[in-house]
């Protein structure tokens, strides 16, 4: 019998600390209006000096075990989706099964940019579809604001911290129906973090302009690529990193705005933690039921990007 990779549960975590557009106009030459115009972000979380990766994917993890009814020994795969990584290593993905008391599971990090949590998704599910593991975690975990230059208006603005956890266990059902990932280095110096300065130095306008133009394309190769029409996607939960990026993607493939999750506005762009966020945040507010036909939707820094059809 052919084996699929169910979602079945969810966690998440964000850090308590809330850094307002009006902060940020303390700390360098903006105002409110522009960012909400431009990005549609009103706030973000920020983690605290001694709150790690680790510690806010520790956090969403023990939600969505709780959620599922799993123990942690259970787990027998643990995916880490980081750019942020608590240490050079151990990976942050064994240093959360280290916290989560597994000794079941093999665990690694994957460093996608924002797409990663795409990316994590399809390893798993190829891993669960060979019939290798029942259980696996995957995380998105990002102390973004890590790699940030405060006086640079560019870039501080956008991006925020979080976690987002989720649950894949092998089913005979479906499940997810189709990954799709890809990359192309040509771009590798419009988004990036150099190990000279560790910081996020961005040319926000082509990325804006490419992000638009591959996430739509994307969209219809996955609908095309599955003999579906949009008409079929109850949700579109998109990687969080513009409000208009992902409403330019919506009207490009006759999407209507109620069914996209978004959550930019009090996240801003976490990376790749903002797909599971805003999944965990659809699931709690019950707006996700049984057998809904969902897509994410991701792209990032490479650039990579990834898409994920799924049945709920
Ligand atoms: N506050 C006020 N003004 C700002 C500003 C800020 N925070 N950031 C930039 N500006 C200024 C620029 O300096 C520029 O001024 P100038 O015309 O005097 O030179 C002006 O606003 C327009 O800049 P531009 O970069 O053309 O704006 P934009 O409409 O492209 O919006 C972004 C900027 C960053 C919001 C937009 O390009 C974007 O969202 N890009 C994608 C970024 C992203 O999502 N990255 C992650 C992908 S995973």
């Amino acid at each position: 019998m052919q084996k699929y990779s169910r979602i079945i549960s969810t966690g998440s975590y964000l850090p308590q600390k809330i850094l307002t557009n009006k902060d940020l106009e303390n700390m360098v030459d903006t105002s409110h209006e522009w960012i909400i115009e431009r990005t549609g972000i009103e706030s973000r979380h920020i983690a605290s000096e001694c709150e790690s990766s680790v510690d806010m994917a520790y956090n969403a993890s023990l939600i969505a075990m709780k959620n599922a009814g799993l123990n942690s020994n259970d787990i027998d795969m643990i995916v880490v989706a980081t750019t942020t990584p608590e240490r050079k290593f151990p990976s942050t993905a064994v240093l959360l099964q280290n916290r989560l008391k597994n000794n079941s599971a093999f665990a690694f990090d994957l460093n996608a940019a924002c797409t990663g949590f795409i990316y994590a998704l399809d390893v798993a599910d190829t891993y669960i579809k060979n019939e290798v593991v029942n259980n696996v975690l995957v995380v998105g975990t990002e102390k973004i604001t890590s790699l940030l230059d405060w006086s640079d208006r560019n870039t501080c603005v956008l991006f925020g911290d979080g976690a987002g956890a989720a649950l894949l266990s092998s089913s005979e059902i479906p499940g997810i129906i189709s990954n799709t990932i890809g990359s192309d280095g040509t771009y590798k110096d419009l988004l990036t973090v150099n190990t000279d300065r560790e910081v996020i130095e961005m040319s926000g306008n082509d990325v804006f302009k490419i992000a638009v133009n591959t996430m739509g394309k994307l969209a219809s190769e996955t609908l095309a690529k599955n003999n579906m029409t949009v008409e079929s996607i109850d949700w579109l939960i998109p990687h969080q990193a513009n409000s208009r990026i992902i409403n330019a993607v919506a009207r490009k493939i006759n999407l209507p705005e109620e069914k996209i999750i978004m959550t930019v506005k009090t996240h801003g762009n976490t990376s790749a933690a903002s797909i599971p966020l805003a999944l965990d945040h659809a699931n709690s507010n019950n707006l996700i039921k049984k057998n809904d036909i969902i897509m994410f939707e991701a792209f990032g820094a490479g650039f990579t990007w990834g898409s994920t059809l799924l049945k709920y």
